[in-house]
């Protein structure tokens, strides 16, 4: 009885020590679209596991979040001047152009698209911050509520505004801003062009000369960009709201951690910072059994087993000769097909493949049967990929896509093919690659290893930090001092300068006194011939 008793509580012990008590908090959620807050939805929903009450900042005319379904955290819904098909017809625009367009276009076509979406974009960030921060009635109720921190993801601009407007600790939780511009300037992580490629170049991290040329130029591209952007439109915007002159870096850089949604199972090894942790998969949970209907039918495919196709949440239909293509290359393979699509079923569709308007992906994956994942590239996508050992065919359309892609290539776990210049030949030869070389397998299986022997499971990881910044307000400890250096400080250029002037000065000394002894000697010896 005794020893029960003993065993009862060494158990509550235990848990006591594994899961330190903390303090119900009060958690306020700036959560981005489409996958970055499907992403976030699971980091928020621990959060609501451990006690904390959450409560999630949402627009009125937001695509991906449905603030009507009841969840266990609060949403604050506040009006924009737009509404969900303005945002629709923004998407669509610019899928279009990059899956399609983009190929045949010229330079000055793409720039004038990007300059484009650029402005819709901006028109569209800054009403956001607009409906927030210009609103002295939320603000003030947000103030009462008295919230512990701000969990947010950059893809809307204001968030780190409203942290600082509201004096909360930041949390940010990303994968990268489009090359790395807002880590490298506003969280000052270092970026050696010689071996961190930029995006959307899809370079690894071994570069040949002319390649480190282009990665070069495209850091200078984006940072001229940034800069440009920051100049006329964000810094004088922030000025505005803060009343006083500052910067969108100086307001982000506040930010006291930056969850990153990959690890190293994924990323070239490469410079980080102590504010820096890495978080990728954390959405990732093993595999629930599937409905009857869908069992039934990954049973039906025998020995040769089954693969996932999806090409993500935003991308609803294809052209009808792409579809076409599609359809025909999946129709060779012995494999069953599971094809996640809700465009018009193609003509060349094949008994072997079945489309559906949504799967259950990660079940799917994690599934016996499963053999390859055809997918988009989409971090989230990836990372379930990674946890269940599933090699991938990889079709990357637009953004941060094709450098995805290219990792799991170079790591042996991956074929890329070309979403626009692919025949159905090689779809099905990619397929057939990685479904019969053992080595995609096998390399996929080394990262899924190296992916689950963490010390810590990354949604923990992720919570972990959170409540961390909870307690302590904040993680300055952690925050590297050159936010407050100068670029020319930075780089030493300071050091170098005052180096070189004492080099030089002790030159010139030396020079002088050489030549003034020459001199001297000479004038001797001149002298000494002449009383001779
Ligand atoms: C929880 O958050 C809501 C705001 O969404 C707030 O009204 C409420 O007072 C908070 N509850 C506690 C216990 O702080
Ligand atoms: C791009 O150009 C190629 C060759 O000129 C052509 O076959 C293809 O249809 C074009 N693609 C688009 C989307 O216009
Ligand atoms: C996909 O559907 C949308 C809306 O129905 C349409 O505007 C668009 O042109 C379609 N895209 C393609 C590639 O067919
Ligand atoms: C660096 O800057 C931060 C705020 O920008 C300030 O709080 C801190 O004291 C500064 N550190 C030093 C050593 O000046």
């Amino acid at each position: 009885m005794v020893s029960v008793k003993r065993l009862f509580l060494s158990g509550a012990l235990f848990l006591l020590y594994v899961c330190p008590l903390t303090q119900a908090a009060n958690v306020l959620a700036f959560p981005g679209e489409h996958s970055h807050w499907l992403n976030m939805r699971i980091i928020l929903n621990e959060l609501v596991q451990r006690n904390h009450n959450v409560t999630v900042l949402v627009n009125a005319a937001s695509p991906s979040i449905d603030y009507s379904r009841s969840e266990r955290y609060h949403f604050l819904v506040y009006d924009v001047p737009f509404d969900r098909q303005d945002y629709e017809a923004m998407n669509n625009r610019f899928i279009e152009f990059w899956m399609y367009e983009a190929q045949n276009a010229s330079v000055l076509q793409i720039g004038l698209e990007v300059k484009n979406l650029m402005q819709k974009m901006n028109v569209l960030q800054l009403s956001v911050c607009d409906a927030i921060l210009r609103d002295q009635a939320l603000v003030e109720s947000l103030q009462r509520v008295k919230f512990d921190v701000l969990l947010a993801d950059p893809m809307y601009m204001c968030s780190d505004l409203l942290a600082d407007v509201l004096d909360l600790p930041l949390v940010l939780s990303l994968r990268m801003t489009f090359g790395m511009v807002l880590e490298r300037h506003c969280g000052q992580m270092p970026a050696p062009p010689s071996y961190v490629p930029s995006v959307p170049l899809a370079y690894t991290d071994q570069m040949s000369f002319f390649e480190r040329v282009h990665n070069v130029f495209m850091y200078l591209l984006n940072d001229v960009f940034m800069y440009l952007h920051c100049l006329t439109t964000v810094n004088p915007y922030y000025s505005e709201i803060k009343g006083t002159p500052t910067t969108f870096c100086e307001i982000m850089g506040k930010a006291d951690i930056w969850l990153i949604r990959t690890y190293w199972d994924f990323e070239y090894p490469r410079p980080f910072l102590p504010n820096f942790k890495f978080v990728g998969g954390l959405h990732c949970k093993p595999a629930k059994p599937l409905t009857e209907a869908l069992e039934e039918f990954v049973q039906s495919s025998g020995d040769d087993g089954i693969v996932v196709f999806s090409l993500g949440s935003m991308v609803k239909n294809l052209t009808k000769e792409r579809g076409n293509t599609i359809a025909s290359a999946l129709g060779q393979i012995p494999q069953k097909v599971l094809w996640r699509y809700t465009g018009e079923k193609p003509e060349t569709l094949a008994p072997n493949t079945r489309v559906y308007d949504w799967i259950p992906q990660n079940d799917l994956l994690g599934h016996p049967k499963t053999k390859a994942f055809i997918t988009h590239g989409g971090t989230n996508g990836l990372y379930e990929a990674i946890y269940h050992g599933v090699p991938l065919v990889g079709v990357p359309l637009f953004a941060d896509q094709p450098d995805n892609i290219m990792h799991m290539t170079t790591k042996g776990a991956a074929v890329m093919v070309d979403f626009n210049k692919m025949t159905s030949q090689d779809l099905v030869d990619g397929l057939n690659s990685v479904i019969n070389d053992p080595l995609y397998k096998e390399n996929m299986m080394r990262l899924s290893r190296i992916h689950h022997d963490q010390p810590m499971k990354p949604l923990d990881t992720a919570v972990f930090w959170i409540e961390f910044v909870m307690r302590h307000k904040g993680a300055k400890h952690l925050r590297v001092e050159s936010h407050n250096l100068s670029w020319y400080q930075y780089h030493c250029l300071d050091v170098a300068a005052a180096l070189l002037s004492v080099v030089l000065l002790i030159t010139v000394v030396t020079v002088k006194i050489c030549t003034f002894c020459i001199r001297k000697c000479f004038r001797k010896t001149k002298v000494r011939q002449k009383t001779d």
